[in-house]
């Protein structure tokens, strides 16, 4: 294989126009963000036998309940005994029917000793990958060929552009756990190796052999050991595979270009988002991030100590429509209330015990008590809060599906406004006389 590979680093031109141009073509007609939901949440009905087109349709409302928005199906490791070293379970809308119109899935991934996740793309999502454990050499390509990688270890995160290929390899001395967190409620995966090699019909050995520059006795060669390896990804993806003929399932405005690096010191006018770094000054750091290794301070009011890691912290995550926080509650801590406008949001919960709950627009409660490796979901836009009920300490990642969500606090909102909002108002709102709102206000610096 190694002349194949010398080979196919040298042919590139055509390629490059090739796909340049399509970009922009591709770009064109889809300039769509993911369809706005029209109702709070949609817990899909995966039996329904209604004719599909984007998504699933709905559960009954009335017949929705707390357990459809936590997940618990990444808890258990996965299976690595396979060719490949790598097991998967998945938090999307197959197997957590609740995210459904959500544009967010998480799903876990094992990698055995030396354990790889093949080259593959996900045609609608951008990725974060997050270590739980181990140490994770991570790459992609982009359109240009160039690869970027690094290894991240435990607590540390990389970031994959939307559509383009990536891989990733356990290169540490024990099993890694790692999240894969995608903006889409089913990001659909192409497993290259098997995409190419092992497709249904095959694609003729000429064709193969001409792509690839080398003799057609190579490519029959290849043919015959991905058909032998009983790949995970085969089983895993084949559900997924299905979607792929779907027009334009983005979730943030289509990017038309592989990543835009913020450049944060920028003073050209901002429009949504940052301006990007030139390309010539990226490198593989600007797609990875440290700054969720260290517990953050909940020495204060509420036992609640949060670090980002959005674009403000995280710059690669500039266009790519997904963030990811730290979050650190003391026992008895609260998250106050609030919301995100621009994000869903999905949390994992790695330490402790948390109570989480939302509140819909028909001010039904949602909640339920979660405990580590479990999952929810929190749909776009709807106040929720959440509380520590256990007797440690506990540490959880908010996975939102925007670079820069926006956090309303309902309280420092509404009585720690500047300028305040008049009291008189806020008596009328709440039914109380106006020095308890004074003195709530006072509370809150106000
Ligand atoms: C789908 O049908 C199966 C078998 O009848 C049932 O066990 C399951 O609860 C149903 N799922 C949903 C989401 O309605
Ligand atoms: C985490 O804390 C250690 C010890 O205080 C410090 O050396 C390190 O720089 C911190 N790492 C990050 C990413 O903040
Ligand atoms: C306002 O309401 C509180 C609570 O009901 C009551 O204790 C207080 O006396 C009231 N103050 C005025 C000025 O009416």
């Amino acid at each position: 294989m190694a002349p194949a590979k010398f080979n196919i680093k040298t042919a590139s031109s055509f390629f490059l126009v090739l796909y340049a141009t399509m970009i922009l073509l591709f770009a064109l007609p889809c300039f769509s963000s993911d369809p706005d939901p029209l109702q709070d949440f949609c817990v899909a009905d995966l039996n329904s036998t209604t004719t599909t087109v984007n998504g699933y349709p709905c559960k009954p409302e009335s017949q929705g309940t707390s357990k459809d928005f936590i997940y618990s199906g990444l808890v258990e490791e996965a299976s690595t005994d396979n060719p490949e070293g790598v097991g998967g379970r998945l938090g999307n809308v197959k197997s957590f029917p609740g995210i459904n119109t959500l544009g967010i899935s998480v799903s876990r991934i094992d990698l055995a000793l030396g354990g790889i996740v093949p080259l593959h793309v996900h045609p609608r999502a951008s990725e974060i990958n997050y270590i739980v454990k181990g140490e994770v050499n991570f790459g992609f390509i982009s359109t240009s060929n160039v690869l970027y990688s690094g290894v991240v270890k435990a607590g540390q995160m990389s970031v994959v552009p939307r559509g383009l290929v990536h891989y990733a390899k356990n290169v540490g001395g024990e099993k890694a756990v790692v999240l894969g967190i995608l903006n889409s409620q089913l990001p659909g995966s192409v497993l290259i190796p098997s995409n190419i090699f092992a497709s249904n019909p095959t694609i003729p050995n000429g064709v193969l052999a001409k792509n690839f520059r080398v003799d057609e006795t190579v490519i029959a060669n290849i043919k015959s050991n991905i058909k032998t390896a009983t790949s995970f990804f085969l089983v895993l993806y084949s559900t997924m595979i299905l979607f792929f003929a779907l027009p334009c399932f983005s979730s943030d405005p289509d990017p038309l270009q592989d990543f835009c690096v913020a450049d944060l010191s920028s003073t050209s006018t901002i429009v949504n988002g940052y301006s990007c770094k030139p390309a010539s000054t990226v490198t593989s750091n600007d797609f990875f991030y440290s700054g969720l290794m260290n517990e953050t301070s909940t020495a204060n009011l509420f036992g609640f100590g949060a670090t980002q890691g959005d674009v403000t912290t995280f710059p690669g995550l500039n266009t790519q429509g997904l963030s990811i926080n730290r979050l650190d509650l003391a026992p008895g801590g609260i998250i106050p209330l609030h919301s995100h406008p621009r994000a869903s949001e999905a949390n994992f919960i790695v330490k402790g015990e948390v109570t989480f709950g939302f509140i819909t627009t028909n001010n039904v409660v949602y909640s339920k008590l979660m405990k580590a490796g479990e999952l929810n979901i929190i749909p776009r836009g709807l106040v929720h809060f959440a509380k520590n009920v256990g007797q440690e300490k506990a540490f959880i990642l908010a996975i939102l599906n925007s670079q820069l969500p926006g956090f309303s606090t309902i309280p420092l909102n509404l009585f720690g406004s500047s300028p305040a909002i008049p009291n008189d108002i806020l008596a009328k709102n709440f039914q109380v006389n106006e020095s308890v709102i004074a003195s709530i206000k006072s509370k809150f610096g106000n």
